[in-house]
């Protein structure tokens, strides 16, 4: 576009050259037969060269003024290029005008009206081949009043067949630069008729891009991972941080896409390929498979199923819970193949308040909140990590849930049903201990939470020793 821009205003000096040769042709033609011109026989010979001359000198001046007009006055007021079409039609209906009145000026005898308008058969031949250049013309003239893109916009015409940055609308076509770097010409009447997608220069653009990975990875780092590798490549806007979703659960992967935002829409197919190729280093980097189709064989076994944990890495971990301290090795052993591990993403529920709970659980990695819900807004009460546990209070009184817990992160907890517990306060009195003074303690902090009386944490534990015995069936 700047080189056909600067290439015009080099023509300007030309064109004003030949307009005021014109001028001087016309002013001595004038000058040497003016008094012929007037009277004596070859009159009418010598009309047609100055009618020429007039014409050209018509022309010339046309197009200077054309040059000034929208080469300079339209650029520098509106800011962008004047539309080929317009100063085609400019041209076109100013140089008609000037034409009728020098032939009717030379030759005020002959009526240019009856002579167009009583030629039938010229009228049907001009019609029949002006057919589709009409059809051009007018459907040109539709899409410069609306205006629906621009130059430099990308477009995408005759259902995906071509796309390109828009490079000129003329009084027949639009000009479209392809990824190819090919010219294609889509006729006006025929992009009048199709839906044309447009992608606006102005406009912050998205693009989708998709891949899938294994079952086994964890959403939530998927997500992590690849948004934050895609947001600071090339051309992709910091305005947007780009989406990582999941779009489907397929046969044998997890199908995710990837919504980014373009600064220059016009460089998407570069840009698409620098996505994909962060997409596969950052999945690399961080231990993410991608999938491909496959078909797992699954034989069903009779044994609790723990598909993230090892048992001796979960001894390990009930070992580091306060109230299993007392607990021997052999203890920890049977209790760590008595859990159920469970995985759940950062924003999921737990355990929610008021529910039936007949099972605790133990925080093995990540982290969760207890939440209190009051007249519908959650208020947090504490945050619980690695090691901690919660939901023994249902598990131990019979009674229902005291609180939501809600994951903060990606987080995974052991569950620990009734059936292991009754066993071990059976081989372990001071466990039952210990856990009633914890729930006699959290008691008093959803109490100070909730603005209710704080109860009396001692009273309180030995009262709870008492009914978590009974309720356990122990002496
Ligand atoms: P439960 O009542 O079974 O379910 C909700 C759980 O949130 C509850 O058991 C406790 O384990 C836990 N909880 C309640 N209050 C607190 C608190 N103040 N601090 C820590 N954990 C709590």
């Amino acid at each position: 576009m700047g080189t056909s821009s600067s290439a015009r205003r080099n023509r300007f000096p030309l064109i004003l050259l030949a307009t005021v040769a014109m001028g001087l042709g016309v002013y001595l033609f004038t000058l040497f037969f003016a008094a012929r011109l007037s009277e004596g026989p070859h009159t009418s010979f010598l009309k047609i060269p100055a009618v020429a001359l007039w014409a050209l000198l018509a022309y010339f001046t046309v197009r200077l003024v054309n040059a000034a007009l929208f080469d300079f006055a339209f650029r520098i007021r509106r800011g962008y290029e004047a539309p080929t079409l317009v100063r085609n039609i400019f041209t076109l209906v100013i140089f008609t005008v000037l034409f009728v009145l020098i032939f009717k000026w030379f030759y005020s005898e002959i009526n240019l009206g009856a002579l167009f308008t009583t030629s039938a058969i010229f009228g049907v031949i001009i019609g029949l081949a002006l057919q589709d250049t009409l059809g051009n013309f007018f459907s040109g003239i539709s899409l410069q009043a609306d205006r629906p893109f621009q130059i430099g916009d990308v477009i995408v015409v005759s259902q995906q067949k071509h796309t390109g940055v828009v490079e000129g609308i003329t009084w027949r076509a639009i000009k479209i630069r392809t990824f190819q770097n090919h010219i294609v010409l889509v006729s006006n009447s025929n992009a009048a008729k199709e839906a044309i997608e447009v992608a606006p220069r102005d406009n912050l653009n998205a693009r989708l891009i998709f891949f899938s990975t294994v079952y086994t990875d964890s959403p939530a780092k998927t997500i992590h991972v690849v948004r934050e590798a895609v947001r600071d490549a090339d051309n992709v806007s910091e305005k947007i941080t780009p989406i990582v979703r999941i779009r489907n659960l397929g046969e044998s992967s997890i199908e995710w896409e990837i919504k980014y935002w373009l600064e220059d829409y016009a460089k998407y197919n570069d840009t698409d390929a620098l996505v994909r190729q962060r997409t596969w280093y950052a999945l690399r980097r961080n231990g993410l498979t991608f999938a491909f189709p496959t078909r797992t064989l699954h034989l069903e076994r009779k044994v609790t199923a723990r598909p993230t944990t090892a048992e001796d890495e979960i001894a390990d971990r009930l070992s580091a819970v306060d109230v299993f301290a007392p607990l021997s090795t052999d203890e920890l052993r049977q209790l760590a193949m008595a859990t159920v591990g469970h995985v759940f993403a950062p924003g999921e529920t737990l355990i929610r308040a008021g529910d039936e709970g007949s099972s605790m659980f133990v925080v093995h990695n990540g982290r969760v909140q207890v939440q209190l819900t009051e007249s519908g807004k959650s208020r947090p009460v504490a945050v619980l990590s690695e090691g901690n546990f919660f939901g023994e209070m249902a598990l131990f009184t019979g009674e229902p849930r005291t609180a939501s817990v809600v994951a903060l992160e990606e987080t995974e907890v052991l569950e620990i049903g009734h059936a292991a517990m009754k066993h071990l306060f059976e081989t372990n009195p001071s466990l039952v201990e210990s856990i009633s003074w914890t729930i006699a303690e959290r008691r008093a902090g959803l109490a100070a939470s909730a603005e209710q009386a704080t109860p009396n944490s001692l009273a309180e534990s030995a009262g709870l020793l008492t009914s978590i015995k009974r309720f356990f069936g122990l002496r």
